[in-house]
């Protein structure tokens, strides 16, 4: 089963998203299991703080390295920056690498993730050396890491085996998929709507012909709006 920690100092961000979705839904099914872990839970000062000025100057503060390294080994049962295998340590950045649906299915695989959200300015650099991905979820800045957690958490659970009505083709007949396309347009009822018609082919049942539709669908919405795709 996989386990997933979420290392925040805004634990209470994240209850309608465990009790409203579809990620709630396989935590009581038991499929997999998720901690919101309060970071100042391993602050050892009256405060319970977790942030303190730049070294060289700058607008505000600075995540320290002394909370972060506790939790993670205590987390991982493991030192710091040497995770035990199948264990993922994952700290969300606006400078991380781009987080892609190759790596929701890489992490789908995975036996335990603990997912480090940042607050203030981000983190002391030191504490890239206990993190074994840094991603971002998009080119541009928020102001925590909660939502970027949430984003990952919500598209590596949807893929574990189960979570999604419709079997494995719920997953694999999407945006993103081996073919590294995006989806074709999809209709349902009724077959009219308001002067809009569905597509003839459609309707007839064809599935050849279905198929070889939604294949050049895919084809020409990812050139129109995701050329980068193709290239
Ligand atoms: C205000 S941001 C820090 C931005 C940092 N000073 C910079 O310029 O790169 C605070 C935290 O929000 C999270 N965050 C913000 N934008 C993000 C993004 N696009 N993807 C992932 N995490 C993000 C990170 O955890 C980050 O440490």
């Amino acid at each position: 089963m996989l386990k997933i920690d979420i290392v925040s100092v805004q634990p209470g961000m994240f209850g309608g998203f465990l009790s409203e979705s579809m990620v709630g839904r396989a935590v009581r099914k038991g499929t997999c299991e998720i901690n919101i872990v309060d970071l100042r839970d391993f602050a050892h000062d009256k405060r319970r703080s977790v942030d303190d000025r730049p070294y060289g100057g700058g607008p505000g503060m600075l995540m320290t390295c002394p909370p972060w390294f506790e939790a993670v080994e205590t987390l991982t049962g493991a030192p710091a920056g040497l995770p035990p295998e199948g264990t993922r340590v994952i700290m969300t950045s606006p400078a991380g690498r781009r987080f892609t649906q190759r790596d929701a299915e890489e992490l789908s695989e995975c036996g335990h993730i603990v997912f480090m959200c940042g607050h203030y300015e981000g983190f002391d650099a030191r504490i890239d050396t206990i993190a074994t991905d840094k991603f971002s979820i998009g080119d541009f800045v928020m102001t925590g890491g909660e939502l970027a957690a949430a984003a990952m958490t919500d598209s590596v659970v949807r893929l574990l085996p189960g979570v999604l009505g419709g079997g494995p083709a719920a997953t694999s007949d999407e945006s993103f998929n081996r073919e590294g396309l995006l989806e074709a347009p999809q209709y349902t009822h009724p077959a009219e709507f308001r002067g809009m018609k569905v597509p003839e082919v459609l309707l007839g049942g064809d599935h050849r012909r279905v198929d070889a539709w939604r294949k050049s669908q895919s084809r020409r919405i990812t050139s129109e709006t995701r050329p980068d795709m193709l290239a």
